[in-house]
């Protein structure tokens, strides 16, 4: 099963396999995304805004949390983020690059 990532400031849209973090499915669909630590969890450059569909990915779980605080304080948690290479999509989901750095 597939589901639709539609990067809505790009006009680009990608498919992800059933379970595949957001990362691995936007390099895979030709979309260059910033991953400075691999996709390990341990940075924050491969952040998304999560415009339509959060119910669609993972849970977040203690690691993603707990590296976004660090990077971006705790306010961070409360808005539509996530670690793109920590959130597995599920479902289609409509996603942006944040404006915050
Ligand atoms: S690539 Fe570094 S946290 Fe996702």
């Amino acid at each position: 099963m597939t589901h639709k990532i539609e990067v809505v400031d790009r006009d680009e849209v990608v498919e992800a396999e059933d379970g595949q973090d957001i990362l691995q499915a936007l390099l895979h669909g030709g979309v260059e995304w910033m991953h400075a630590c691999g996709g390990f969890c341990n940075c924050t450059t491969c952040r998304v805004k999560v415009e339509e569909g959060m119910e669609n990915l993972s849970e977040m779980q203690e690691d993603e949390k707990n590296t976004l605080r660090r990077f971006q304080g705790e306010e961070v948690l409360e808005g539509p983020f996530r670690l793109s290479c920590q959130a597995d999509v599920h479902g289609d989901i409509k996603i942006s690059e944040p404006e915050w750095y």
